[in-house]
C-alpha cells in the first residue's frame, strides 16, 4: 500500500495528480467515483486541471458507487446531481459515457446489471473511495459478510444521520441506497481512497491495522494489492495509536 499524508488540501492535489498521470497515459479509461464531502477538494483541483488543459475527460468512462433509492437525477442530494455539479457539467467528459446507478424503478436484477455494464466496459482502473465513520465504502454497511455485487442496501441509523447535514433532516435522508459490492470495489485494478478530518482518525486505525472483517467493510482493502491511502495529519494521528 502506499501511503500520503500532507494538510487536506495537498491530499486533494496529490490525488488530482494521480488522475493527471493516468489520463494522460490512458485517455480511455474507467474511472469508479465516490460522493460525500471528502473528494469535493479532490474534484475542485480535477476541473482547475481540465481548464488548464492538463487533462481531458473526453474518453473517459466513469461509474459512481452508489445512490440513494427514491431519489432521481434531479434531486439536489441525489448523487447524480452531485456529480453532475461538482464534475460531469464542468470538464470535457461525455456525459452519455458517466454511469450513476439509477435510484428509482430498479429490481434486484437490474441493480447487478451495472457490475456486468463495468466488466463490458473493461472493468475500473480505478476506484475512488471515501469510508464512512462505521467503515463503509460505497454504502456497504457494517454486515456479516461482504456483498459482492450491486445491490440495495438498508442505511444504518449512523449512516442517515451522519448524512442528514446534506438533507433538511435526518428523516428526509432515504432509508436505502443502490451501492456497488464489495466484490464490485476489489475488482478495481487500482483503489485511491481519500481520508480526511479527526472524526475519521478511529475508522481509519480499524480499517487497515485492525482484522479483516465484514463488520468493518473498508478492512477488505487490506486484501487488495493495489491501494494508494491519501490522508490528512488529523486522519493518521489515529495509526499512531
Ligand atoms: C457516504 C458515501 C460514501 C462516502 C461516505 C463518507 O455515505 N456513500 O461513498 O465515502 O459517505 O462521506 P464523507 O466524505 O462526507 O465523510
Amino acid at each position: 500500500m502506499k501511503i500520503i499524508r500532507d494538510t487536506q488540501r495537498n491530499c486533494a492535489r496529490m490525488a488530482a495528480e494521480e488522475y493527471r498521470k493516468l489520463l494522460n497515459e490512458n485517455p480511455h479509461c474507467v474511472l469508479g467515483l465516490a460522493t460525500g464531502s471528502t473528494p469535493e477538494m479532490l474534484y475542485e483541483e480535477l476541473v482547475a486541471l481540465c481548464k488548464a488543459g492538463k487533462l481531458s475527460f473526453k474518453d473517459v468512462t466513469t461509474y459512481n458507487l452508489d445512490e440513494y433509492v427514491g431519489l432521481d437525477g434531479s434531486h439536489p442530494q441525489s448523487y447524480r446531481y452531485f456529480m453532475d455539479s461538482h464534475l460531469f457539467n464542468l470538464v470535457d467528459i461525455d456525459k452519455t459515457r458517466t454511469h450513476v446507478p439509477c435510484g428509482v424503478g430498479v429490481t434486484d436484477e437490474m441493480a447487478a446489471h451495472y457490475d456486468d455494464e463495468i466488466k463490458q466496459a473493461g472493468g475500473v482502473d480505478l476506484q475512488l473511495l471515501g469510508i464512512g465513520h462505521d467503515g463503509h465504502i460505497g454504502f456497504n454497511e457494517p454486515c456479516d459478510h461482504f456483498p459482492v455485487r450491486t445491490h440495495e442496501v438498508a442505511l444504518t441509523e449512523s449512516t442517515r444521520r451522519a448524512n442528514a447535514r446534506f438533507f433538511a433532516g435526518e428523516d428526509e435522508v432515504p432509508a436505502a441506497a443502490y451501492t456497488m459490492g464489495v466484490g464490485t470495489v476489489m475488482a478495481a485494478r487500482r483503489v485511491l481512497m481519500i481520508v480526511t478530518g479527526a472524526d475519521k482518525a478511529d475508522i481509519l486505525h480499524r480499517a487497515f491495522c485492525g482484522p479483516v472483517t465484514p463488520w468493518v467493510p473498508a478492512s477488505i482493502l487490506q486484501f487488495h494489492p493495489d491501494v494508494t491511502l491519501i490522508c490528512d495529519e488529523a486522519a493518521w494521528s489515529g495509526m499512531k495509536a
